[in-house]
């Protein structure tokens, strides 16, 4: 059975995923600011070398965890949980991240705690500040 692996990657490696599964308009274009400064980090899920995940923690006024994706013939099975799990993992200090008012029960399961009140981004709805750690 093929089995789903976590590796830390080039940011080009996941640009085509991110685009796909998220809507925000710097995604499309495949880049975040922040993508590739030398402390930013970005890992891939590959199933059969496939990538089919993916999730970047950056600094932005403390760790950042942004452009968490996953492929949407993929979801709902742990895919979201392994790269979560490497990154607390290998990051092992606090983060935040504005979390899509429909992640938000994802974030909470591994254990993100909520902050403040839902907000409005422009163009993507409502979103949740969360932290880890
Ligand atoms: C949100 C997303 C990253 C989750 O990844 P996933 O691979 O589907 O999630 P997993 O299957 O690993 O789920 C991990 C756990 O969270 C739970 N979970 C997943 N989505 C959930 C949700 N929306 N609400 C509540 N719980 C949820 C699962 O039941 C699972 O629990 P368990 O492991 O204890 O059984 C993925 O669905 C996705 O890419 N969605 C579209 C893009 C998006 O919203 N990205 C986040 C932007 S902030």
């Amino acid at each position: 059975m093929s089995e789903i692996v976590i590796q830390r990657v080039e940011r080009d490696v996941i640009l085509p995923l991110r685009g796909q599964v998220l809507s925000s308009e710097e995604a499309r274009v495949g880049a975040f600011p922040g993508d590739m400064a030398t402390e930013t980090r970005h890992w891939a899920a590959l199933l059969d070398g496939e990538v089919v995940g993916c999730v970047s923690v950056m600094n932005l006024r403390g760790w950042a965890l942004r452009g968490m994706a996953v492929a949407p013939e993929q979801q709902g099975a742990g895919v979201g949980r392994a790269l979560v799990e490497v990154v607390h993992a290998e990051v092992g200090a606090p983060m935040w991240c504005n979390a899509r008012e429909d992640a938000v029960g994802f974030y909470a399961r591994m254990g993100w705690t909520a902050v403040g009140p839902r907000f409005v981004i422009q163009h993507h709805g409502p979103h949740q500040r969360m932290t880890w750690g």
